[in-house]
Parts: C-alpha cells; structure tokens; sequence
C-alpha cells in the first residue's frame, strides 16, 4: 500500500511547497505503517460513514484507519492514475506545478454510491498548505453528489496544521455540511486514537465501542 518515506528530505525544498512556512520539526523519525487491529464492535456508530483519504508516507492512512475503527461504514484509499514520484523533490515539485495550476491528477479511485453516506471523512496529507491534489481531484469528481452531505475533513501535517483546507473545500464543493476539523501532527499519527476521540465527540457523533 503505501511506501514507507524516505528519511533526509531537505528542509529547504519543503519550504518551498509550504509557503514560507516556518518548519519547526524535523521530518525524520516518522513511525507509521502498522497492522491494522481487528475492530470488535459491540454497538452500531454514526449512520453510514465513509472515510476516504490519500496518504503517501502512511500518516494519513493511520488517522483514517482510527476514525473509521471508531465510526465503521467503509474505508477508501484514493489512488491516482499514475502514480508520483518515489522520489520526494519530484513529489514536492509536481504538487507544486499541481497546486498553482489547477491540473489535478487523475485518480484511479471513485466512489460511486457517495450519496448514500450520511457522513464523509476526508483524510489529506497538508501539501503547500492546501489540500493535497488527489484529495481536491476527489472532491472535484464527487462535488455535486455531495451536496447537503455532512463533511469532517482531517488532516496530517508537519508545520501547517489544517492549512487552507476548509477554504479549498469551500472553493471545490461548496454544498456540503462542513464539518470542524481534525488536525494530527505527521509525527503523532502512529497514535491518533485519543485525539480522534475527543474531536469525534466534539461533532456531537456517537461512538461504536472497541476494544483495544
Ligand atoms: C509534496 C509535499 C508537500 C508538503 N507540504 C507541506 C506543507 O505545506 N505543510 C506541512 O505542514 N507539511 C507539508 N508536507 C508534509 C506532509 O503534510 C506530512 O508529512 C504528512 O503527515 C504526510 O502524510 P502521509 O504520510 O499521509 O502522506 C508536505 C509533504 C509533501 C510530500
């Protein structure tokens, strides 16, 4: 599924894709990419949940994996046609020409029946403080099936936190139920279950009971 990251990606050219953000982690370190525990629900969630997210180095996916552990429904991975670079300075060089163009990539993925969902959780790796290119193509294709759908984004990040997330997703489809946020630290996202927790309770949703 996803690759694990290369480690030594150089401070300098992410600035470049975060706008002069002021970077103060590090990006080496990163622990993700665990097995996914079997969820025991004992009790039915939130109505018919959708989590949908992209994730290039797992952080993302480890946030989506929680919410959906907590929320059940299904879990989606976007995929895009062609996929990008291995290489991290390509990555952050096409997201950029993606980002101030408009041209976002193709993707592989479309969910079909998005309408029937009563909720979407939408996952995105903050790139040069937008939602990530994948994730605005993905809502580009299901914009007018969402309208009147609630959405919660989330979102992994290093410096920008939610970013111009909401914004984007304003610009792109502005008819859905916007939702507040949820945004985890790249470097947390290995243990994303408390502040899931407390940001689903904060959207007033009730809660499946898992062991852990
Ligand atoms: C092309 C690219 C651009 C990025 N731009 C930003 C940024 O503007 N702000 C930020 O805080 N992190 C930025 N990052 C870091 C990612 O948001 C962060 O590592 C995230 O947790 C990765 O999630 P993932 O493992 O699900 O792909 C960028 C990463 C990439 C690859």
């Amino acid at each position: 599924m996803s690759r694990p990251q290369a480690t030594g990606i150089d401070r300098r050219r992410f600035l470049g894709v975060a706008a002069g953000a002021t970077v103060a982690v590090g990006l080496a370190g990163f622990g993700f990419l665990h097995g996914v525990p079997a969820a025991r629900a004992q009790a039915r969630g939130v109505g018919r949940a959708l989590t949908v997210f992209y994730s290039r180095t797992g952080h993302t996916r480890s946030v989506a994996e929680a919410i959906h552990r907590r929320v059940g429904g299904d879990l989606v991975r976007v995929d895009t046609a062609t996929p990008y670079p291995e290489d991290y300075d390509a990555t952050v060089a096409q997201a950029r020409r993606e980002r101030d163009s408009g041209a976002w990539p193709q993707l592989a993925t479309r969910v079909e029946s998005i309408r029937d969902y009563d909720i979407v959780f939408l996952g995105t790796p903050i790139w040069g403080d937008h939602l990530n290119p994948p994730m605005k193509r993905f809502l580009s294709d299901h914009a007018a099936a969402l309208s009147g759908t609630a959405l919660a984004p989330f979102a992994t990040y290093i410096v920008s936190r939610m970013g111009q997330v909401r914004g984007n997703i304003l610009d792109i489809a502005p008819g859905v139920r916007l939702r507040d946020g949820l945004a985890i630290r790249g470097e947390d996202a290995a243990r994303p279950d408390r502040d899931v927790d407390v940001w689903l309770g904060r959207l007033g949703l009730p809660l499946r009971q898992i062991e852990r």
